[in-house]
């Protein structure tokens, strides 16, 4: 395999077609393209989010990520739809105060789509903590605490798909 500096990627029948190649004989030439396939996430500003007007931020950064906001709505969770997206955290300490924050004000949620876009996103929202989160990720730059921490992403395929289908049908 022979790499050329614009990205193109040569790939060789045999080692005497790669000899060719060195030797400026015409080859077969094969442009790279990725096998990565295209994912789709979950992501929720939370109401401190959008009550900071952090909406178009947030977007701009996703864009920049390389990922496109496919579909995208406002609206105010009913306490049963957010029991159901934080399902997995029902029994631990946080949950009842985490229902009632993300049921105090109006969210906007989006269904985020891109190679890699469920790791792409943890990347640019940061760790659940602000405090723990550095400077350049969403929850570094605007989060304030482990509950108002703006803005919410799916950590796996399989919640991703959960999660957009509660929203998104
Ligand atoms: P989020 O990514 O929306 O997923 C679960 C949320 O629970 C998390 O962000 C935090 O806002 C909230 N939370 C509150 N307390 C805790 C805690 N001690 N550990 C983890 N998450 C917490």
């Amino acid at each position: 395999m022979f790499v050329r500096k614009d990205g193109t990627v040569y790939f060789f029948c045999s080692s005497k077609c790669e000899r060719n190649f060195g030797l400026g004989r015409k080859g077969r030439k094969v442009k790279w393209v990725s096998r990565e396939k295209t994912e789709r996430t979950f992501v929720m500003i939370k109401p401190d989010g959008v009550r900071a007007g952090l909406v178009d931020e947030v977007r701009s950064r996703i864009q920049k990520a390389g990922l496109r906001v496919v579909a995208s709505k406002r609206l105010k969770l009913s306490r049963e739809l957010a029991e159901q997206l934080y399902s997995p955290h029902k029994g631990k300490p946080f949950f009842d105060d985490l229902v009632k924050f993300v049921c105090s004000g109006e969210v906007e949620v989006m269904v985020v789509e891109g190679k890699k876009a469920v790791s792409k996103m943890r990347e640019l929202i940061g760790p659940t903590d602000p405090s723990k989160a550095p400077k350049g990720t969403i929850r570094g730059d605007f989060g304030k605490s482990i509950t108002e921490n703006v803005i919410h992403a799916a950590d796996s395929r399989e919640n991703a798909e959960r999660e957009l289908s509660l929203f998104f049908k």
